[in-house]
């Protein structure tokens, strides 16, 4: 085992572990964290986005072990003290959660996106998007939840 000081959502967390371990696992079965769902553990289908050092990332292929110092944010780190972001309320609003599985992911790399480009064109968002796969809406109503999202945090 190896220690090593994880920041996610603000706080460092000290952890112990394996050479092997995943972002993804650590999060999940370490900090308990499960909001970052995990669909497929091979990099193709962005269930386990994370946003690190501002930029989203599959946590299921970062060794936890080399993100000493990284800021990382989850899903849990997204809301605004206890009340849900505009981009989470946005993606409710535009009825882009069905299933809910992919959500999580979608939401943080909108988050992602929109942190750099708060007005993003419809051809950015798919863009931003491409690594988020989604079997239930078709991706429409996702893409409008992102322009919704982005209307309301320039509004802000
Ligand atoms: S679980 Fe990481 S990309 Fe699918
Ligand atoms: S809402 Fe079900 S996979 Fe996207």
């Amino acid at each position: 085992m190896e220690s090593v000081t994880l920041n996610v959502n603000g706080k460092d967390c000290p952890v112990q572990v394996e050479k092997n371990w995943t972002l993804l696992y650590v999060l999940r079965e370490v900090l308990d964290l499960t909001g970052t769902k995990c669909g497929c553990s091979t990099n193709d289908c962005g269930a386990c986005r994370v946003l690190v050092d501002g930029e989203a990332k599959n946590s299921c292929c970062l060794l936890a072990r080399n993100l000493q110092g990284c800021r990382i944010v989850t899903i849990e780190g997204i809301a605004r003290g206890g009340e849900l972001h505009p981009i989470q309320k946005a993606f409710i609003e535009a009825g882009a959660v069905q299933c809910g599985f992919c959500t999580p992911g979608m939401i943080i790399s909108t988050k992602g996106l929109l942190d750099q480009n708060p007005d993003p064109t419809e051809e950015e968002i798919r863009k931003a998007l491409e690594h988020n796969l989604c079997r239930c809406t078709g991706y429409v109503k996702i893409v409008e939840a992102v322009q919704l999202a982005a209307k309301r945090l320039r509004e802000e």
